[in-house]
């Protein structure tokens, strides 16, 4: 195939582009007008190459009670029980009290990477007496963030031979602070230079451990049950698999998905870096050379309690989210101003969102719920439309084999009568 089409396709215009791809890709009329109808003068200004927006569902967590306050949470995400089970386990939550979410501590690492340091105690020298230098020129490379309160307030020196990596503390306020955090690095790698170390790199580190959020959930043992099992049952199941994924760093993944399923779609939709958040949080999941679960659930007298702790480092303005309408929406359902607020709704939910797969997996198995919410989905991907999916659903799940040939089966048979 001839490539040419291929040289300068990022300053082609939007429809140039998605004429291009359409012919070289052969992309039927059907598909031709979906990229059209879907593609904003937004998503051009975000992501080079632009061709159209991807969609993905959108729903809310409710009953979430976090810190004695009600929320609404949107959350973005194409499973489709991730936001059943984060409500499910929001509301069982709040029947015992709700979630209690810590006022963390927010500061960004940037880290300033040099190699080769033949005499470390001379470079440790050289920091500690320009200490206040360092966070000024810091600083003064990203100057609008002091005058909003933050700013470089800290700076560590780790050895990783033969690296040296001189940590900057970053207060960003309000923001993510990538950009601020990167900025304020390179202005530092800089000054080091100039004294004639070698520096390898200047970025900001994602494991935010200086912005770890911490959250604890009571639930009442009693309200555990169900599927013919015991609360006290449920939970003493639950309890185990919190044990397990301590130790087996094979279960502790998929624990850890379960938390992500519920933080990621509150990232996404709170318009916030989710990959940074997912790198942090599985770092993080290794701190102690072992990768372990990120919550831990034990039972203490009538009660199962649950912790959860992980960085973060989330963002109320910057990156997309002022420019971004359906952003903006998802914080006014969420009613969430302030990044710190955010962080512990999107603990909760991870919290939330880890009881529910728990207790289903120590009762009656992920499943029986999964498949409920799999069989309308199964339904759709035939061709059933909104109002046939629930009926070709039903009927899928008395089945004993559910597959998409059934699924058509039963559309077809559904569409004759
Ligand atoms: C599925 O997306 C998430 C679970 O596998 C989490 C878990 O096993 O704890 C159900």
């Amino acid at each position: 195939m001839n490539n040419n089409w291929q040289h300068g396709f990022y300053r082609r215009s939007v429809a140039d582009r998605q004429a291009i791809v359409s012919e070289q890709r052969r992309l039927s009329p059907a598909q031709q007008q979906l990229m059209k109808e879907h593609a904003t003068p937004l998503g051009n200004q975000l992501v080079e190459n632009y061709l159209t927006d991807y969609r993905l569902p959108e729903g809310v967590t409710v009953g979430l009670l976090v810190n004695g306050r009600h929320y609404t949470v949107p959350m973005v995400v194409e499973e489709p029980s991730v936001i059943a089970a984060a409500s499910n386990g929001a509301q069982r939550v709040a029947r015992s009290g709700g979630f209690d979410a810590v006022t963390a501590p927010r500061l960004m690492i940037g880290q300033v990477i040099i190699k080769d340091v033949t005499d470390f105690a001379d470079l440790q020298q050289w920091v500690k007496t320009h200490h206040d230098t360092i966070l000024a020129t810091a600083n003064a490379a990203h100057p609008s963030m002091q005058k909003r309160g933050g700013g470089a307030v800290g700076l560590r020196l780790r050895q990783e031979p033969p690296f040296v990596s001189l940590d900057l503390e970053i207060d960003v306020q309000e923001a993510m602070g990538a950009n601020c955090v990167n900025t304020m690095a390179e202005a530092v790698a800089d000054l080091v230079r100039q004294q004639g170390w070698h520096v390898t790199a200047a970025i900001l580190s994602n494991l935010a451990t200086e912005s770890v959020q911490e959250v604890t959930a009571h639930v009442a043992l009693a309200d555990l049950g169900g599927h013919g099992f015991s609360g006290k049952e449920a939970a003493s199941g639950i309890a185990d698999l919190s044990a397990l994924a301590q130790v087996d760093p094979y279960r502790a993944a998929t624990h850890n998905k379960g938390i992500m399923n519920g933080i990621d779609a509150v990232m996404i939709a709170a318009g916030n870096d989710w990959r940074a958040i997912e790198s942090g949080a599985h770092a993080y999941a290794a701190r102690d050379g072992q990768y372990r679960g990120l919550s831990t659930w034990q039972i203490q007298d009538a009660e199962l309690i649950g912790h959860l702790a992980l960085p973060l480092p989330t963002g109320v303005v910057g990156g997309s989210i002022g420019l971004n309408p359906q952003t903006r929406l998802n914080y006014q359902i969420s009613g969430i101003q302030t990044a710190r607020q955010l962080a512990q709704v999107a603990a909760s939910v991870g919290l939330a969102q880890n009881l529910a797969a728990l207790r289903a997996l120590a009762t009656n198995g992920i499943q029986a719920g999964h498949m409920k919410l799999q069989y309308r989905s199964l339904a759709l991907s035939v061709g059933a439309t909104a109002q046939e999916a629930p009926l070709v659903a039903r009927q899928l799940a008395k089945a004993k084999h559910a597959d998409k040939a059934l699924a058509k089966d039963i559309l077809l048979k559904l569409r004759k009568d």
